[in-house]
């Protein structure tokens, strides 16, 4: 797809968005996702004609567990376009606990002009968001990162050149992060294939949203028998922790489950020549990746990571600009 010169100007292409929350990728129309990633190409290459976009307004981010690029890169996000972004101590608001979630809600839309939050529960963002008048943003939670595969989607478009039809293979557990990425490639036609353990795949709605959204292009999200299936001419391999936060008490069982899911240099070799190696973030060296790979020349981590950034900045922009 075209990334460059638009008919409309990158902001119009995301009208639609004003407003709106991001609670998952499948909240998106395919033009939408494309409008983020044109809108996001943009802003990093013309930041001035953006640094203004949030003057006077200030996002309110909610951290109920750790994070390194979501806090940093929604905060620089809104400083950069001129805004502000406020750090609110979970434990202090007590979402649902010192106070109900709606009238949290009801509450910040009089003060502020968006709600990041990162949390467990997928529900208590839905409730949040369905609350407040202002826009939701997800930041993750147990069942989609939704921010994390947009800046994912724009990174395999600066380094392949394309999306549709470009073969994704994500190795590892079902979770949020391959939620989102299934959600994301059943809309833009990438052939994604998911090796992950008997009892670890992805939900059986995830696939099935997929199908039905998939675009006519024959193309389907599947998953398949081993991690040799999935990585045999891929373009993209992608894999993520196996012990997501909040399932530390798992960690043993999951590390015995996942034993051979480990992306090697071998497993990474049967990948098509000139392929790329991701992962969101935190990486454990050694348990899902080894070293070898993911601190090789084809591993784009860090200009995922920096993408976080780029993205999140369409996005404030377009729901809050
Ligand atoms: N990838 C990602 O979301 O990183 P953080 O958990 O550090 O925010
Ligand atoms: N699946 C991981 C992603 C971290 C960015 C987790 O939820 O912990």
């Amino acid at each position: 797809m075209p990334m460059t010169s638009t008919a409309a100007p990158p902001r119009d292409a995301c009208a639609t968005l004003r407003g709106r929350d991001l609670l998952s990728i499948r909240d998106l129309t395919r033009e939408e996702l494309v409008g983020l990633m044109t809108l996001a190409v943009d802003v990093r290459r013309e930041p001035s004609r953006y640094a203004g976009a949030l003057r006077g307004k200030t996002l309110a981010t909610i951290f109920e567990k750790p994070s390194l690029r979501t806090r940093v890169s929604f905060h620089v996000a809104a400083h950069q376009l001129g805004g502000h972004a406020l750090d609110l101590a979970p434990q202090e608001i007590g979402l649902g606990v010192r106070e109900p979630i709606a009238d949290v809600a009801r509450t910040l839309e009089r003060m502020v002009s968006g709600i990041m939050i990162r949390t467990f529960a997928h529900d208590l963002v839905v409730q949040l968001a369905a609350a407040a008048t202002i826009p939701v943003v997800n930041g993750l939670t147990d069942f989609s990162h939704p921010c994390q595969a947009l800046a994912d989607y724009l990174t395999m478009l600066e380094v392949k050149g394309r999306l549709k039809g470009l073969r994704l293979a994500f190795v590892g557990d079902g979770n949020n992060v391959a939620n989102s990425l299934i959600f994301g490639a059943a809309l833009l036609g990438v052939d994604m294939r998911i090796a992950a353990p008997t009892g670890y795949e992805p939900a059986p709605g995830v696939l099935a949203w997929a199908r039905r959204h998939q675009t006519a292009n024959g193309i389907a999200c599947r998953v398949v028998r081993s991690p040799e299936e999935a990585v045999d001419g891929a373009d993209v391999v992608y894999t993520d922790t196996w012990v997501s936060m909040g399932q530390e008490a798992e960690a043993e069982e999951r590390r015995r489950a996942f034993a051979g899911y480990q992306v090697t240099e071998a497993l990474f070799d049967l990948a098509a020549p000139g392929a790329i190696f991701m992962h969101c973030l935190p990486a454990r060296r050694g348990e899902e990746v080894a070293a070898g790979v993911i601190d090789s020349p084809q591993s784009v981590v860090f200009q995922q990571a920096e993408n976080r950034l780029h993205s999140e900045k369409a996005l404030l922009v377009a729901l809050m600009g």
